[in-house]
């Protein structure tokens, strides 16, 4: 037996009691005729102790360990002289009679502790390492907790969980595929899963009824801090559904997260919000709600700007502006850092008109061509008061919609209004069934190509695609997409129909989606579901925006796996093989 306790374990209760203990030795300190080591395995810490009374060659071998040894230790638990209220075994440390080092360990490229780490590229490398520290343990220990709830509360709903295959033909969900070439099929391909979503409505053929799957997701994209190349989605499904009852079983779930996991109540039903209200009122489709600074249009539906002589508003298509509260004493300096800041290449703006409302009144940066009456007309529209700042911007409908968002967001973070322990769960419906590609001039799913329009707009699929609504509905939580989904097409002719909007041929429908058109044709019940980002929602609770925080051997935004070092190089042999050249 390699130990009696953890060391996390030992309270004063326990004095007087011979332990034995194994984990690694975090610091140890030399102090007069005292030596302390500090002991740490999963559980905590616990202090070691070994003085003048101690065997020679027992201190000898106490003080020559290493930070990241690994040891076993025997000993007495006794009340320490000076305790430590910030430990949970602050109270009692080990006099020790023996020790045994079970394994030596090189100096670590960084400390094991709280807050040290040598930069992202060092912990990745190390992860072990980096997963040593308290506080990253403490987010698979959230994780987990989130994991057994999802698992207990959707079985408790009879929601069955069934595997789906890795190894499949791809599923258009917006990305590219990463591929496994087949040996035994040479010069073809498997796809791995952008999401199950085929396989989902299979079983919902085959009378599952209710389905779900924590399960794996593979998207060759551009990476960022929400998006892994490999991630994790609750994945679920239900036959015999509207959307109102896909809605509540899954604000159901949330709600049970909120509850179970953050001991948080939720008994008001989420907030909803249409596709269009969103993009009007905040610019894109995942408001965060946690703050104000709604949009107002200064151009419609009454026109409060144009054929004034500016012709920045003059010549746009949308002049919209948010109400900053308090915020008309900012300076000079602080207002050019918003304009340097919308003027970045990533949001491309041209500029910001600020119209601040200070005790001498109404101020602008356009009053040349303003009178003050109008400016009191704008001021009305905005609810603004003494002390507030309008940022105004003009442009292109959807670029300034989205550039004001940015800024939107930007003010919520300067302003510390995004707090990451308040939540504003929304559910946004009625979003567009298809987006055109201005490039290609296609049109695309914008969820994907099994989702079914709202029922009043399906005559329209074919003859007026970009006015027709999905039946789709988003979960956002305080501005991040946790999940989507939709009611499904199940009929054969619709199906076959939404992909000819799409541009394929009926040969290419059928090559890549027979399966599916097939399986229509034996008793297809109505059905539809929704998948959640396990990763993001994980992330959101545990009050960070980095999804690789919680995912235990995440992949850089090159989408290396810098410890493995992979993707590598594969043998000549294992090349032949599979009858693949590379250039
Ligand atoms: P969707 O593509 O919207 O829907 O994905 C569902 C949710 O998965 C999360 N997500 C990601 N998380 C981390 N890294 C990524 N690269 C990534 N991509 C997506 C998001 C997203 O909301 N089959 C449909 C669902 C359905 O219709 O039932 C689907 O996959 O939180």
């Amino acid at each position: 037996m390699y130990r009696t306790h953890t060391c996390g374990e030992l309270r004063l209760l326990d004095a007087g009691k011979t332990v034995t203990l194994a984990g690694w030795v975090q610091r140890t300190r030399d102090l007069g005729g005292m030596t302390f080591v500090d002991l740490r395995d999963r559980y905590g810490i616990t202090q070691l102790t070994f003085n003048a009374d101690s065997d020679a060659a027992l201190r000898e071998t106490a003080r020559s360990l290493g930070r990241e040894f690994v040891v076993q230790v025997s000993g007495t638990v006794m009340e320490r002289q000076s305790k430590n209220a910030n430990m949970p075994t602050g109270e009692v440390e080990i006099f020790c009679s023996a020790i045994t080092v079970l394994n030596g360990a090189k100096t670590p490229p960084f400390t094991i502790e709280e807050e040290t780490d040598g930069g992202d590229e060092l912990r990745m490398k190390y992860r072990y390492l980096d997963l040593r520290r308290a506080n990253v343990r403490k987010n698979f220990e959230l994780r987990h907790r989130m994991t057994i709830e999802v698992r207990n509360y959707l079985s408790a709903q009879n929601f069955l969980e069934v595997e789906t295959p890795v190894l499949i033909k791809s599923t258009p969900e917006g990305a590219r595929d990463f591929v496994v070439p087949s040996r035994m099929n040479q010069g073809e391909f498997y796809a791995l899963p952008q999401s199950p979503q085929t396989f989902k409505q299979l079983l919902m053929v085959a009378g599952f009824d209710r389905y779900f799957q924590l399960v794996k997701c593979f998207r060759d994209e551009d990476l960022r801090a929400d998006r892994q190349p490999e991630f994790t989605q609750i994945d679920c499904e239900m036959a015999f559904v509207e959307r109102e009852d896909i809605l509540n079983a899954f604000e159901g779930l949330a709600k049970h997260l909120f509850k179970s996991v953050l001991g948080l109540d939720f008994s008001e039903p989420f907030l909803r919000m249409s596709y269009d209200e969103a993009m009007r009122d905040y610019g894109c489709d995942k408001p965060d709600l946690r703050f104000g600074m709604r949009f107002e249009s200064l151009t419609a539906p009454v026109d409060l700007v144009r054929g004034k002589g500016f012709k920045v508003f003059d010549d746009a298509d949308l002049v919209v502006g948010i109400n900053v509260e308090g915020c008309a004493n900012w300076s000079r300096k602080q207002t050019d850092a918003l304009i340097d800041f919308v003027k970045r290449p990533q949001i491309g703006a041209t500029g910001i008109v600020f119209v601040k409302w200070t005790a001498e009144g109404l101020k602008s940066t356009v009053d040349k061509f303003y009178a003050p009456e109008q400016l009191q007309q704008w001021a009305a529209h905005f609810n603004m008061k003494q002390g507030d700042l309008l940022c105004i911007m003009a442009g292109g409908t959807e670029r300034t919609r989205k550039q004001l968002n940015e800024l939107r967001l930007h003010l919520g973070d300067l302003l510390g209004l995004r707090d990451p322990k308040v939540f504003k769960p929304l559910w946004v419906v009625d979003f567009p069934l298809l987006e055109k590609d201005e490039e290609s001039g296609r049109w695309h799913a914008m969820h994907h190509p099994f989702t079914s329009p709202i029922p009043e707009h399906a005559h329209l699929l074919e003859s007026d695609p970009g006015k027709v609504k999905a039946n789709a509905y988003d979960l956002v939580i305080n501005g991040t997409e946790i999940g989507g989904g939709s009611i499904r097409i199940h009929d054969r002719s619709m199906q076959e129909a939404m992909f000819r909007v799409l541009g394929f041929t009926d040969e290419e429908a059928r090559y890549k989606f027979g399966f599916l058109l097939d399986a229509f044709e034996f008793g297809a019940p109505p059905h539809g579901g929704a998948a959640f980002g396990f990763d993001r929602w994980v992330a959101l609770f545990g009050g960070r925006s980095d999804i690789r925080e919680f995912i235990a051997f995440p992949k850089n935004n090159a989408g290396r796996d810098v410890m493995i070092d992979a993707p590598s190089l594969i043998d000549e042999i294992q090349l032949k093989e599979l009858g693949i050249t590379v250039k």
